[in-house]
């Protein structure tokens, strides 16, 4: 048996099926992020899982034990929120032993571990301040060294990070990725950030209208995507899909036709005529070429020159496609490209909204 399973849980508010039939395993250790739209059901689920809520249908088991009906204080996980609320008149040393303090622990036990715990997240000199006086990274360590000092069986974080400036966020992004590489503990993460999910995820899972849409490793979700929900959400700039209908298929080849009339040859498809279908491509794998060397043309719109990259938007005949390119290049609007489509890197949908 998994460490943390969710067994067909379900949830309402009044007639809004918010969770509508989710069954997922998480292994001990395992870092599991959850993404999905706004309002798809995140945060009622990781509050399910923290029994902060009660469930409709269903059941939750935790280290081999039915906690489904275990009082949230009892089920020994730790939630870190994205409005961390620190005691403002407390020290960070207080704060951190606040739980611990509660729970009757002796003394010098406390201190042996609010001193491992600072040290971790290289909050020791910082042990006498008020929150007030720390930086915003700093209160946030804050608020997951209050977790950790707990040695829960799991964390549950609901988008730590996104009250943070851009750089800040990296540091701790990095720092949640080190800290969970040294303390191995069963994580779950939700978050709206595609590198936070790609980077520190074991298993990313993708939830749409209370649903999950696809579960697996970060790389496994970005190169098959399941459906097209999946392929539209992860991956940004997102990839592009050329909304197209099957005109004739045989041993050798697919002949279809995108929406805008251009003529599209691939290779052998188990497709059908008339199928309408999408044909999803990464910005990586378009590749431009001249115009008279490709079977396909377009007019690059808009160039984004990250440094690093450099993405082009192009409308064509085939639909409006992104390109990624190296950060030298030089393209510019306005300027007609060949656009060649490998078979081999192409997602095809049979899905057409
Ligand atoms: N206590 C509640 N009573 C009624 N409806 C609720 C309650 N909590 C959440 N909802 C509704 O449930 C749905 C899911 O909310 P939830 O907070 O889980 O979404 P989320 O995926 O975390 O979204 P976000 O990314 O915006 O944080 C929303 O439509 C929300 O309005
Ligand atoms: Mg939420």
């Amino acid at each position: 048996m998994s460490y943390l399973t969710l067994n067909s849980i379900k949830k309402k508010y009044s007639d809004l099926a918010v969770i509508r039939t989710i069954s997922l395993s998480i292994e001990q250790g395992e870092f599991v992020v959850f993404v999905g739209p706004s309002g798809c059901g995140k945060s009622t689920l990781l509050r399910l899982i923290a029994g902060l809520e009660d469930l409709d249908a269903g059941s939750i088991t935790l280290d081999g034990q039915d906690i489904t009906n275990v009082a949230s204080s009892k089920r020994d996980m730790a939630m870190v929120f994205q409005s961390y609320a620190l005691y403002p008149h407390m020290t960070v040393a207080n704060n951190l032993s606040f739980a611990l303090r509660q729970a009757g622990l002796p003394k010098t036990e406390i201190k042996r571990k609010i001193d491992k715990v600072a040290a971790t997240l290289e909050l020791t000199p910082y042990l006498e301040r008020k929150p007030g006086v720390l930086s915003g990274g700093q209160r946030q360590r804050v608020a997951i060294g209050r977790a950790i000092v707990r040695n829960p069986k799991a964390f549950l974080f609901d988008e730590p990070l996104s009250n943070l400036d851009a750089a800040l966020r990296v540091d701790m992004r990095l720092e949640i990725a080190r800290l969970h590489r040294n303390l191995g503990a069963t994580t779950i993460y939700v978050t709206h950030d595609q590198v936070e999910a790609m980077t520190l995820a074991d298993k990313v899972v993708v939830l749409n209208r209370g649903v999950i849409e696809q579960a697996g490793a970060p790389v496994d979700l970005y190169e098959n995507p399941k459906n097209l929900f999946v392929a539209k959400f992860i991956g940004t700039p997102r990839m592009s899909f050329i909304p197209s209908r099957v005109v004739s298929v045989n041993e050798l080849s697919t002949t279809l036709e995108s929406e805008q009339g251009a003529s599209i040859t691939l290779g052998p498809t188990p497709l059908a005529p008339n199928d309408y279908i999408q044909i999803g491509i990464r910005p990586e794998h378009l590749i431009l070429d001249n115009p008279e060397n490709a079977d396909h043309q377009g007019d690059i719109e808009l160039v984004e020159k990250l440094g690093s990259d450099t993405f082009c938007y192009i409308d064509s005949q085939l639909g409006r496609l992104t390109a990624r390119l190296p950060g030298n290049v030089r393209v510019n609007p306005g300027e007609t490209v060949g656009l060649h489509l490998k078979d081999k890197s192409l997602h095809i949908f049979k899905e057409h909204r």
